[in-house]
């Protein structure tokens, strides 16, 4: 369990928070500070972005009072909802992965508990030209805050990557952070091929065909490649992220060729 600061605050940073956060489905009615909400929204003005040109917003949905107007399926009750709007471009999905997860651990790092919600949506579907590509539930969880790592339900590595070449501690510290992602249903769509400088990518075709599927997978891709940039940032190692032609040209049968990735 992480220090507690004298403000209820803990002293970890992003990075930590990837290694004990889980989502939490039930929250007391407590209200978030206002300061502490305006922290969140100018948090995600610092967030960094896989592609900077695509532009995006995020709204705070107050459903202290119920009225939030959140809708859908799977959907966890919560006195707060992060909305993340997106321009829609090649990517943009990616994208809103990679920044809102910078969000979630911040909101980790501050003492809320967040979850997902792949299936809901806001009553304002789009802003300012922006489509809502996800939706937060957060606040202060009834339950556990967070979870030891070794009780994450995830995939081991083994299963996850293979190693063409004998992976380093620092390999190894990037992988697990990699692993330790949520992604939607938990599908874990990820898989790697690792040397012992760098990464190739895959994202696993759907077992489900359709959009909206495809977009949570590629949400989740975005989630699990901004463990790797935290990871990475940790450890000071410097991250360059390639489209190998020769894989992006090629089509796989169980996957997609998402990116290479080279570390030193
Ligand atoms: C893109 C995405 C969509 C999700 N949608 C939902 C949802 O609609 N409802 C829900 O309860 N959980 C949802 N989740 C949470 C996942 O089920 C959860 O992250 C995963 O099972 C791993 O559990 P953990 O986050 O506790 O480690 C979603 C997660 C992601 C990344």
């Amino acid at each position: 369990m992480p220090d507690l600061g004298q403000g209820g605050e803990s002293m970890m940073n992003l990075y930590e928070a990837i290694g004990c956060r889980h989502s939490v489905r039930k929250y007391t009615d407590k209200e978030v500070p206002e300061k502490l909400l305006a922290q969140i929204r100018s948090y995600f003005e610092k967030t960094s972005r896989l592609n900077d040109r695509i532009r995006t917003e995020l709204d705070i949905l107050d459903n202290t009072k119920g009225k939030a107007g959140v809708k859908g399926l799977w959907k966890a009750e919560a006195p707060y909802y992060l909305a993340i709007y997106s321009e829609q471009e090649e990517g943009s999905e990616r994208n809103a992965g990679y920044i809102m997860e910078q969000m979630v651990l911040y909101m980790t790092v501050k003492g809320l508990g967040t979850c997902y919600l792949g299936g809901s949506h806001p009553s304002v579907k789009s802003k300012n030209g922006k489509k809502c590509m996800m939706l937060v539930a957060f606040g202060y969880p009834e339950g556990r805050l967070y979870r030891e790592s070794p009780l994450a339900k995830r995939l081991p590595l083994n299963e996850l990557c293979i190693f063409k070449e004998e992976a380093g501690e620092q390999m190894k510290t990037i992988l697990r952070a990699a692993r330790l992602a949520p992604s939607a249903f938990n599908s874990q769509p990820w898989r790697f091929i690792v040397y012992s400088d760098r990464i190739y990518v895959f994202a696993q075709k759907n077992r489900i065909p359709g959009k909206s599927a495809r977009a949570m997978r590629e949400f989740s891709i975005g989630i699990m490649l901004s463990h790797i940039m935290l990871a990475a940032e940790e450890l000071w190692m410097e991250l360059e992220t390639v489209t190998d032609e020769h894989f992006a040209s090629k089509t796989y049968k169980n996957g997609d060729y998402v990116a290479t990735l080279s570390l030193h």
